[in-house]
């Protein structure tokens, strides 16, 4: 019985450690190993066939297959729940959903539900099959092609009390990723560590948890051909831990709630994260100058402050489309109002701003001041009236303290708060028309534990099994887990904290600006990306950070919240000019680009380093601009698909042993491959080219890989990107703005295959009405080059004449202008254009 593979071992001790006497009398085997206990394999383990739930008969229901699964004895834990619910919902071929619950007594669950196709118990010849042990209870999922095990929970007991469940399961390779975002390589180390998921106000740093809640991961494995990836999604608001071994397997440990699991079986690791996305939700399509360069400090203390640094940046003839205000625009840090002594004409500067052809975006922290003299505050005021705050357990306001002081916290899952929040930010707006808000702070973030008057001592706040959580307890850094919303207590809801105000804030913009909403949130949960962008908080300015910003960017693609960047350059500590060149460098292919810094740093906009860092840098975002339609394109396919936009090189190339681990390079889309230096002092750098021709995107060089790494030069004004043969990546003639950008000529850089030819697309539409693509207004160009005989002219064949198209080719064709009649009319474009380049 305990004869178990030390890799195997179940932790029998994941609540607490364990005595041999306490293991033993929890009915576990005790077993010391060699090396130290601590983070290694546990001493403590869970014989085979541990006592669990004993299933009953399953029977057919509306949506699949219910049973009843019931201990027979007694768990080591209080509270036990005896009885339990398993439904068993086919969803589509490839998709299986199935739940644990309590049927006696309805815990919450998450009501996020947007996929298009629930439960169908008629699904025919599904991709999996699933088998049952009854006693003690488990499952096994297979994929039926090859009978591979995907999930596996025999191997250990569930566990399912008040406030403790846990499930084991083995999965099926151990190149894993996913669990939220934290500070580590894009695969995660199964080496006996953990993962916790509850959203804290945290710079990143080695012990992975910060603000954001992803409790799905994502397996790929090259092994079968058929088959490469499964992923779980558990919409779990609550804390949750994830303990990972080498076996492989991973345990789930919840302080409460429901199991909620999604399966979704690919096969391709694309068509998962396409599968996932359709439970989630496609993310919104941004605003098209969202995509171009943001700027921002902490730290801009004034509007004369803030118009220099717009001045200098033009001066330097650096791209810029977005300039940012931090908390420092505000009286007294209270949202909703300006300093008017430092800010007083930040309306006229947001109106200055927009004749230049630019955006203006500023703070908004949650956290409500509740310090200021009656009637003198009217957010406070006003949502004192309608009720709009979080309670504590006793159904006062409670008071937590962030920037402004004692503040009050918005419950964003209250309806009525989402009137008084809309009316907030339609009253300022007014005043200073803004273009998009920025939500930080929503962990949400606290600077008392709790609130100001502490927290009840209740089994909420210390639930029994205190969880790995930072602080030690629920409540550090934020606010009593007992405090009371209008669907639960915070204890259920704490995660989706910044998900609710995204939606709030998102919702709101829209009422008050009928385009499409501009919103950065920090804290995250499933369905973010429909609503929100994302930054991976508070960097640091240095190499490391730089280097593990491509994990943290590429995970948000596969948790479906595209629109992500870090702070270029890094916002703690002072950056240097190479660090900062380079960080612009990879900043400039984040999908979300923003130069942030903190107060106490030396300045690092792009005009206070040399003319060489200057054109450095004005050469990596100017580059970035020329990309800004094919940027845009591929938001548009995750928009209305579900595909990837910065995209790690597993996902494209799954069955390249090579490309699983890959996370210093990445991929835009399926065609650009951007290899940035990481390491201070590198004038080179090797890159992986999978197999194939791929060119430079700077001097059109062609490299036949046979899938290699090959050592490139990376001088200081150059950033390796490569594009893949096959392509045709469209451009535009760049600008300072995306306003004027988007009136400049196309080009179209045609990477020809060896059997020359190449193809790309273009989705264009106006960058910010809303709905262009579910209300058919836009132009979507299909773009395809082939190799013709005896022709003469070296020219474009259209359908119809629509754009003037510059046609500039890497590779096999040597750039040839061509300027064709392509009336651009903008909307008038026809709904899809196929354009067929053809030469001699
Ligand atoms: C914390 C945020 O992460 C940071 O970006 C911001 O500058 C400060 N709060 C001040 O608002």
């Amino acid at each position: 019985q305990c004869g178990i593979a030390v890799e195997s071992r179940i932790n029998c001790g994941c609540d607490r450690s364990l005595s041999r006497a306490d293991c033993e009398a929890r009915g576990c085997c005790y077993v010391p190993l060699p090396q130290s206990g601590l983070g290694g394999p546990p001493w403590c383990f869970y014989p085979v066939r541990y006592p669990g739930y004993k299933m009953g008969p399953l029977l057919p229901t509306e949506k699949g297959q219910r049973a009843t699964l019931a201990r027979s004895a007694p768990s080591y834990l209080p509270r036990d729940i005896p009885t339990l619910q398993l439904d068993l919902m086919p969803e589509t071929l490839g998709r299986l959903h199935l739940t644990l619950k309590d049927p006696a007594s309805p815990r919450y669950e998450v009501p996020f539900v947007t996929s298009q196709s629930r439960g169908h118990k008629d699904i025919q010849n599904p991709l999996y099959d699933v088998d049952f042990q009854p006693d003690p209870f488990g499952f096994i999922v297979r994929r039926k092609s090859n009978g591979r095990v995907l999930l596996n929970t025999t191997i250990g007991p569930l566990l399912f009390a008040d406030q403790y469940v846990q499930l084991s399961t083995s999965m099926a390779s151990s190149v894993i990723s996913g669990l939220g975002e934290h500070y580590t390589p894009i695969t995660l180390d199964l080496n006996w560590t953990s993962v916790s998921l509850w959203n804290r106000d945290m710079a990143p740093h080695v012990r992975p948890s910060e603000h954001f809640t992803f409790c799905f991961y994502f397996l790929s494995s090259q092994q079968q051909c058929d088959g490469y990836s499964v992923l779980l999604l558990s919409k779990m608001a609550y804390y949750v831990e994830v303990f990972l071994q080498p076996a492989p397997a991973l345990t789930w440990v919840t302080v409460g709630g429901i199991l909620d699991f999604y399966i979704f079986l690919g096969p391709s690791p694309q068509s998962v994260v396409q599968q996932y996305h359709e439970v989630i939700g496609y993310p919104m399509m941004p605003p098209y100058w969202s995509l171009g360069f943001h700027l921002c400090r902490w730290g801009y203390t004034s509007t004369n402050i803030t118009r220099t640094v717009v001045q200098l940046m033009r001066q330097a003839k650096i791209p810029l489309d977005v300039q940012w205000n931090d908390l420092d625009y505000a009286d007294q840090r209270r949202v909703f109002t300006f300093d008017l002594q430092r800010f007083g004409d930040l309306p006229r500067m947001v109106e200055e701003f927009h004749q230049l052809g630019m955006k203006y975006v500023l703070i908004l922290d949650p956290g409500i001041s509740s310090a200021s003299p009656p009637g003198s505050y009217k957010p406070f005021d006003d949502g004192l009236k309608r009720g709009v705050f979080i309670k504590n357990s006793t159904g006062q306001i409670l008071i937590g303290k962030v920037w402004p002081g004692p503040t009050a916290f918005p419950d964003f899952t209250n309806p009525t708060t989402q009137d008084w929040w809309t009316d907030c930010i339609r009253v300022f707006h007014s005043k200073v028309p803004v273009d998009g808000l920025w939500i930080d702070m929503n962990e949400p973030s606290n600077f008392v534990q709790g609130s100001v008057d502490g927290c009840p001592d209740s089994d909420l706040e210390k639930p029994p099994y205190t969880p790995g959580v930072i602080g030690g307890q629920l409540n550090a850094g934020t606010l009593c887990v007992s405090a009371q919303q209008y669907l639960s207590n915070h204890y259920n809801l704490h995660n989706l904290y910044g998900l609710t105000e995204a939606i709030a804030t998102h919702r709101a913009l829209l009422k008050v600006k009928s385009t499409r909403p501009f919103v950065l949130s920090r804290s995250s949960f499933p369905g973010l990306g429909r609503f929100s962008a994302h930054w991976t908080g508070d960097v640091r300015s240095d190499w490391e950070q730089l280097r593990f910003s491509i994990p943290g960017v590429l995970l948000f693609g596969l948790y479906g919240v595209p629109l992500v960047g870090a702070d270029v350059c890094g916002f703690g500590g002072d950056t240097t000019e190479e660090l900062c060149v380079r960080w612009t460098q990879l900043g400039a292919f984040y999908p979300f680009m923003r130069n942030h810094n903190d107060k106490p740093n030396a300045p690092q906009e792009p005009f206070v380093f040399s003319q060489q860092a200057q054109d450095a840098m004005r050469t990596a975002i100017t580059l970035r601009y020329s990309l800004l339609p094919f940027l845009y394109t591929l938001f548009h396919h995750t928009h209305s698909s579900g595909s990837t936009v910065a995209r790690p090189l597993f996902l494209e190339f799954p069955t390249d042993p090579d490309c699983q681990t890959i996370d210093r390079q990445f991929l835009w889309g399926s065609s650009l491959l951007i290899s940035p230096v990481l390491e201070e002092g590198a004038l080179e750098v090797t890159a992986y080219l999978p197999p194939g021709t791929w060119y430079s995107l700077h001097n059109g060089e062609a490299y036949y890989s046979k899938g290699q790494y090959i050592l490139f030069p990376a001088p200081l004004d150059t950033i390796n990107v490569h594009v893949r043969e096959g392509s045709i990546i469209p451009q535009q003639v760049p600008a300072l703005t995306t306003t004027a950008s988007r009136r400049n000529p196309f080009t179209l850089i045609v990477a020809l295959s060896v059997g020359n030819w190449a193809k790309g697309e273009l989705f264009w539409d106006d960058g910010e009405s809303l709905d262009t693509f579910e209300h058919g207004n836009y132009s979507y160009v299909l773009f395809f080059a082939e190799e013709v005989q005896n022709r003469e002219n070296f020219g474009l064949m259209l359908t119809s004449d629509i754009c003037f198209i510059l046609l500039s080719c890497v590779g096999a064709i040597q750039s040839e202008l061509l300027h064709q009649v392509l009336t651009v009319a903008g909307l008038d474009l026809p709904m899809t254009a196929m354009i067929t380049v053809q030469w001699s």
